[in-house]
């Protein structure tokens, strides 16, 4: 039969019961031995495969949940079968109240993380990868990911529980509970009632989880939090070589955009600075660019990104780019030297410029070859990580004098 009983679980429910725990219990594994592997050239397309198939399995818990717990609040919940056993049955029972807020907050962390970050292991889906109201945000993605973390503790800790409790009713207390669950035995007596404790237990339990993960984790202070403005603005007007107006930066942002795996994967560096000057009159002027390689994040493979085998932060933690600005017609171009990971390579930037008043914007692109600066040399073909990057620069700057 489909439907509970006071005394038996129809098999509805038993199905949801065994489908979301294979899959919940395969997700688990996944994350463990995703998060014990080492991040390099030879591990990051197993890694892809090990993590979107994670994502895709806790998705799937995730639907499964919210039908199963759509359907069990239309049925009775089978009555403990030693109610006389009054600690016993509360802590079986606080188990099963965690377990369900277990399957609904892991994925839903799981899913605010991944729609918080960009690229690397999509699910395997055609619905899109982000969530409507989850901006992307390296401070987003930390704070779902310290609850998801957290949350796996409490998830394989209160498994570990539920299924030694399972064994000892099947092994020690001889009784019908596991025959309930797997055969749909009817066993019990009807007339026993549950504990009202149990539930407001368990949710307690998550409050103190959830309130411990969201206040204890190391927070990323948001880029506006940085004090970038000071950065950006800090060396504004001292390093520049050419004469003529020199110009402050106010605003701005440089990204960069790889092609990983069939995917662009959009990065950027939150710590840089840029020293211009330039002449509207006759439209020349120079640039000098300081860039803290050490703030670059590339979605969640920013280790991956600040490792020996690509920006080697740890040995360049500052990329420059000194470029001469000219300007032809409409168009402008800074061509100069960009020095990253060690390499000194020329580099053409062309750009746009508006200047009104006192006021000028810039946006400028440019593709680069990585393999110009030696950056991952173990990545020979361009199936896991593209070439070409191409490196954007937007900004506003007012005129100091
Ligand atoms: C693979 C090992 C597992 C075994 C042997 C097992 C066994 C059982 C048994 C025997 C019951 C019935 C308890 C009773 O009638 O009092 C039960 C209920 C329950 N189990 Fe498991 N279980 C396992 C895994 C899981 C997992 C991974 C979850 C995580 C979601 C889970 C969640 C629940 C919940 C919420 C109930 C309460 C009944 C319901 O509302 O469906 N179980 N389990
Ligand atoms: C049934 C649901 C899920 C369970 C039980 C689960 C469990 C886990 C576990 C045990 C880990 C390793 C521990 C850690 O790295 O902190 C992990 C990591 C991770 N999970 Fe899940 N997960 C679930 C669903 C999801 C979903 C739906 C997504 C995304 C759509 C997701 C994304 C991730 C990511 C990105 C990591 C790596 C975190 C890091 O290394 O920083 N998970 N998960």
């Amino acid at each position: 039969m489909l439907t509970n009983t006071a005394t038996r679980y129809g098999s509805l429910a038993r199905f949801f019961h065994w489908s979301i725990a294979l899959l919940i219990l395969t997700a688990i594994a996944l994350g463990l031995i995703g998060d014990n592997t080492p991040r390099n050239a030879d591990t990051v397309a197993r890694l892809q495969t090990i993590y979107s198939a994670h994502k895709t399995i806790g998705i799937t818990v995730l639907l499964l949940a919210v039908l199963r717990i759509g359907w069990a609040v239309t049925q009775p919940r089978p009555v403990p079968l030693h109610p006389e056993r009054r600690a016993e049955t509360l802590a079986a029972e606080v188990v099963h109240w965690a377990l369900y807020g277990a399957i609904l907050i892991m994925p839903l962390s799981g899913w605010v993380m991944h729609a918080a970050e960009s690229g690397f292991a999509p699910i395997w889906w055609p619905f899109g990868q982000g969530l409507p109201f989850v901006p992307k945000s390296e401070a987003v993605a930390h704070t779902a990911g310290a609850v998801h973390g957290l949350s796996a503790w409490v998830i394989i800790l209160s498994i570990a529980a539920h299924i030694a409790g399972a064994l000892k009713h099947q092994i020690i207390d001889k009784d019908a509970t596991l025959a309930r669950m797997s055969h749909g035995r009817d066993a019990g007596d009807a007339a026993a009632t549950h504990g009202r404790a149990a539930p407001l237990l368990a949710v307690g339990l998550w409050i103190i989880v959830l309130g411990v993960a969201l206040f204890a984790a190391p927070s990323t202070p948001a880029p506006e939090a940085q004090g970038e403005k000071a950065e950006l603005t800090g060396e504004a007007a001292s390093v520049v070589p050419a004469d003529g107006p020199t110009w402050e930066v106010q605003n701005g942002d440089l990204t960069f955009s790889v092609v990983q795996i069939g995917t662009p994967v959009e990065g950027h560096f939150d710590t840089w600075s840029a020293a211009i000057t330039y002449d509207d009159t006759t439209g020349i002027g120079a640039v000098t660019v300081n860039i803290d390689t050490t703030t670059l994040t590339l979605g969640s493979v920013t280790d991956n990104a600040k490792s020996e085998e690509f920006f080697n932060v740890a040995a360049y933690s500052t990329a420059t780019f000194t470029a001469d600005i000219t300007r032809t017609g409409e168009a402008h171009h800074a061509a100069g030297n960009l020095t990253l990971a060690g390499a000194i390579v020329p580099v053409t930037l062309p750009f746009e410029l508006l200047v009104e008043g006192d006021v000028a914007t810039m946006t400028g692109s440019v593709e680069l070859d990585r393999r110009d600066f030696g950056m991952g040399a173990g990545y020979t073909d361009e199936s896991t990580v593209g070439f070409g990057v191409t490196v954007t620069v937007n900004l506003t700057a007012t005129r100091t004098d």
